[in-house]
């Protein structure tokens, strides 16, 4: 069975802690659902784990859709969230609409996930969510204002705080169905929390969320850089950087093939 929007509604009800995880391919997408995640965000730090720009700036909407496309010919349970990449809903509802719809008509994404809570945004998502398409929402940290925002922490001041309270609600209230919290405050995650009933899926949000997503490249140890909030669990790149070396050596010295 796949899991829907209303799982995770559901799930923050019963109190069940949503785990979200990002995919970039079918492979990774595959192990990840299998070993059973929640929710697979197809998210555009894809940008710079798979496709090595700096930032997520450049990706572009046909790039999203190819590894969305990928990222759900793995996946058999979980939500697959894709994201919007920087510039292919801003401009207007109409350009939301076509970007969005393509995510799910041609790439198979279950629901979209944009960033931002400013007013022309909650109308974005007002109009998505009227006509069917299930909208994630994203505060906080957003990494597509970098170039306003650096990668700093969010909501510091009292006014900061009310502000991305305030746009959390108008999320909900414009109908988004769950909302990442990014590199906040965990006291600013827990009141957004207990004031919502959409789930909030925290990054650098501490340990009061609804859920917790890590960008899966930084959880298996491949990310030169990991941002201060994130945790590996493996170092994939050692071991990668084992297995060639090992490879290498045996066929210099003629011992593979046996
Ligand atoms: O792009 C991404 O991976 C994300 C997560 C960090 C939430 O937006």
């Amino acid at each position: 069975m796949a899991f829907t929007t209303h799982h995770l509604i559901q799930w923050k009800q019963q109190k069940r802690p949503i785990v979200v995880l990002t995919a970039w391919d079918w492979a990774i997408a595959k192990i990840i659902d299998q070993a059973g995640v929640d929710v697979v965000l197809v998210g555009d730090s894809l940008a710079m784990v798979a496709l090595g720009y700096a930032n997520t700036l450049p990706l572009t909407l046909e790039e999203t859709l190819h590894h969305t496309k990928a990222v759900v010919r793995g996946v058999k349970q979980a939500l697959v969230v894709a994201d919007l990449p920087f510039l292919s809903y801003q401009e207007s509802i109409s350009q939301a609409i076509h970007s969005a719809g393509l995510l799910l008509k041609e790439g198979g994404a279950a629901a979209v996930k944009l960033e931002g809570g400013h007013p022309a945004m909650i109308e974005t998502v007002a109009k998505l969510t009227a006509i069917g398409i299930p909208v994630m929402g994203h505060l906080g940290l957003t990494p597509q204002s970098i170039h306003q925002l650096g990668y700093r922490q969010q909501g510091k001041t009292i006014e900061a705080q009310a502000q991305i309270l305030q746009q959390a609600i108008a999320l909900q209230e414009a109908g988004a169905f769950s909302l990442v919290l990014e590199h906040i405050p965990s006291e600013l995650a827990l009141q957004i929390s207990q004031k919502l009933t959409i789930p909030t899926i925290g990054i650098g949000a501490g340990k009061h969320c609804d859920g917790q997503v890590l960008v899966t490249a930084d959880l298996l140890g491949l990310t030169e850089k990991m941002p201060p909030f994130a945790k590996a669990y493996t170092n994939l790149q050692q071991l990668i950087t084992q297995a060639v070396e090992d490879y290498s050596q045996e066929v210099r010295l003629g011992k593979f093939p046996e």
